[in-house]
């Protein structure tokens, strides 16, 4: 058969698949046996075994296939699943550590839990009286889709605890996963383990759950009444206590040489565990501390995953494209002839940027060695010298933009007196084709405006239809005409409509962030959101160009002001902002108004003792005050530090403003 009459034949296979996926999932009416359904997947399975060339995003290898997400009843998370942070080595262990030393303003010697990452599926489970009521998977972190039944089915839950000491209610959290003996049954179905366990989780018949051997080991708590427990690794072993099951693998350590020492011996046995794991999970052990230090957006600052090393694998460069992000950056990505590397098919790996280009003279044709870590994006770690055919040229990086051929230049760094390693499109605003679509991405993204239903997939499907040039338009669509396109039916069009709709109601911070502007991710748009505290106040402040004021915010600098600068000169990001104000119903920040110290503000002068100055600013506005910069009459309170700037405290004596030391500023909070 030829290559195009096999590419025909597969796709017929997939469309076939996903016609009864829709059948089984959506309509609950599946039209065959489970065993024919199973014969069409392997079909394509094999297929693709024999074929490289052939790949689809819906094959069953490649995802589940299938996201029968609507399907479930959504459930809000007590308290939110999060994720962990990464690290690959000794710097970013260290790094960890600092991190957390300046926080507290102090080194201290910490204890660890130390566990291994499980490579599976967090579920949820909540217990009231000893009765498991609700079971959910992860979903966005905030809210999971409601699975109880089909967790009941795993045998490694139990239903009914009935410990005297087991809370009234609590939220079980943990891994479910399949063991790597069971999964080499299922080895024609799934990509691997992780996937088998999903799929087999989101299952709408829990029959269907029950015929796939899943297994639970929890690890952690959300919410949890009258908490009493004092560390992570005591929690353990109540788990076991109840009648979970906790790893064997568990271990408690204080220094990170005996993490690093660990993880070594820990990554040669990794291989022989029944379980797939990617890492080891150390988590500070003191309970009391993990409160002081909280989170960032979307991990906790007192734990961290180490990863272990990569896979990697040979494979020449095709050619080499260029994508052109949000932000105007130009990434290069190599083409290569297809590879598994650790069980994933890679055919692409980024070169990163123009300088790791010419540093590691990477060319077309080129034999290079790919790494692959976890989830992190594939790269070319090096060339193959010898390998190199002797015509092959150097390759030219694009000086214009590929997309909208605006010039490109690299940024120089006033700090650092180097040029930045990343070449950009000077362009950035929409006028760019693929920035304009890159922005809509973000727009819609989860930590966005969580469009669910308009995915990266649909953004580009309706940029390509001229449906949509701006984010605003994305709220005037002509629902009539998307239900008449391929692939639209009145459900998905209804659902559609609908998540748009529940979209327009937007928190500030969040809005902030779905402008994309660069250097202002969630952390930054969340400070922004807080100073100007409406919509109303920010879009002023854009429109009379006072971006300077927000130096006075801690943690906003100068690079964050030039960008916001930049970002507004431009007409069209200037229109975005103005329209979607109109349009959306953006929510004011509202504080807290039951602390003990409303209506007050704080100012810090000199260092404080065994704290950080974020940690003390967030002590201030949880109990409802605030904190400013500059002395003025509106400061109500001067907190004073080791080596205050005398100035500062002058300033304030004479406008008569209260002058406290740490401790009494404490006092006032108990
Ligand atoms: S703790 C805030 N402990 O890793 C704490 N997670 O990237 C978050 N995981 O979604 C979870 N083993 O699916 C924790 N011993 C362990 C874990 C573990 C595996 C997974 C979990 C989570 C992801 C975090």
């Amino acid at each position: 058969m030829k290559e195009s009459e096999i590419k025909k034949y597969y796709n017929k296979k997939i469309k076939e698949l996903k016609k009864h996926n829709k059948l089984y999932f959506d309509d609950s009416a599946p039209k065959i046996t489970d065993n024919q359904y199973d014969q069409i997947k392997k079909e394509i399975f094999d297929l693709e075994k024999k074929y490289s060339f052939l790949k689809s995003t819906s094959s069953p290898s490649n995802s589940l296939g299938y996201t029968p997400s609507k399907n479930f009843i959504k459930s809000k998370h007590r308290v939110k699943m999060l994720s962990l942070s990464n690290a690959f080595g000794k710097d970013d262990l260290e790094n960890f550590e600092k991190k957390i030393f300046n926080y507290l303003n102090q080194k201290i010697d910490i204890e660890y839990s130390v566990e291994p990452k499980i490579d599976g599926i967090s579920a949820s489970l909540t217990y009231k009286n000893g009765i498991l009521i609700l079971g959910t998977s992860r979903g966005d972190g905030t809210t999971g889709e409601v699975i109880t039944e089909n967790l009941r089915t795993i045998n490694d839950i139990p239903h009914k605890i009935t410990s005297n000491d087991f809370p009234r209610n609590i939220d079980i959290r943990g891994e479910v996963f399949i063991k790597k003996s069971d999964f080499t049954k299922l080895k024609n179905e799934f990509a691997n383990p992780r996937n088998a366990a999903s799929g087999s989780l989101r299952q709408k018949n829990p029959e269907q759950t029950k015929k796939i051997p899943l297994k639970f080991i929890a690890y952690t708590y959300g919410y949890f009444e009258n908490k009493t427990i004092k560390k992570q690794s005591e929690f353990l072993s109540l788990l076991k206590k109840w009648g979970f099951k906790t790893s064997a693998h568990n271990k408690v350590l204080k220094t990170l040489n005996d993490l690093e020492y660990f993880h070594k011996k820990f990554e040669k046995i990794r291989y022989d565990l029944e379980y797939d794991v990617d890492g080891l999970v150390y988590k500070i052990n003191n309970i009391d501390l993990q409160k002081r230090l909280g989170f960032t957006a979307n991990s906790p600052r007192w734990a961290i995953a180490h990863k272990f090393s990569a896979h990697s694998a040979f494979s020449q460069i095709m050619d080499i494209g260029i994508q052109i992000g949000r932000t105007g950056a130009l990434t290069p990505v190599a083409r290569i002839k297809p590879v598994n590397i650790g069980g994933v098919v890679v055919s692409n790996a980024t070169l990163h940027n123009e300088d790791e280009i010419i540093r590691k003279d990477i060319r077309v044709g080129d034999t290079v060695k790919i790494e692959r870590a976890g989830d992190v994006i594939p790269h070319v770690i090096q060339v193959e010298f010898k390998k190199r055919d002797k015509n092959s040229k150097k390759f030219s990086f694009p000086k214009l933009c590929p997309s909208c051929s605006s010039k490109t230049i690299k940024e120089f760094n006033r700090l650092t007196k180097k040029y930045d390693a990343v070449r950009r499109c000077t362009n950035d605003g929409f006028e760019c084709e693929k920035i304009a679509v890159e922005k809509m991405k973000h727009f819609i993204s989860k930590e966005a405006l969580n469009i669910d239903g308009l995915g990266k997939k649909v953004i580009e499907k309706f940029w390509d239809l001229k449906l949509i040039r701006f984010p605003q338009d994305i709220f005037r669509l002509n629902f009539l005409q998307i239900s008449k396109l391929d692939g639209w039916g009145d459900i998905s069009v209804s659902n559609l409509k609908y998540s748009i709709n529940q979209s327009k109601k937007v928190s500030l911070d969040r809005f902030i962030y779905s402008l994309g502007i660069r250097h202002i991710g969630i952390e930054n748009a969340k400070l922004l959101a807080d100073y100007t505290k409406s919509i109303s106040n920010f879009v002023n402040f854009v429109k009379t160009n006072k971006f300077n004021e927000f130096l006075n915010i801690d943690g906003i600098g100068e690079t964050q002001i030039n960008s916001l600068k930049k970002f507004f000169e431009n007409k069209s990001n200037f229109k975005v902002i103005e329209e979607l104000s109109q349009i959306l119903n953006i929510s004011d920040i509202k504080l807290n108004k039951n602390g003990k110290l409303l209506n007050n503000t704080f100012m810090f002068t000199g260092k404080l003792s065994n704290m950080s100055r974020a940690e003390a600013k967030s002590l201030i506005e949880k109990n409802s005050g605030s904190v400013v910069s500059s002395v003025n009459k509106k400061l109500k309170f001067l907190i004073i530090g080791e080596k205050p700037t005398i100035r500062k405290v002058e300033q304030a004596k004479e406008l008569g403003i209260k002058i406290l030391s740490q401790n009494e500023w404490l006092n006032l909070l108990d």
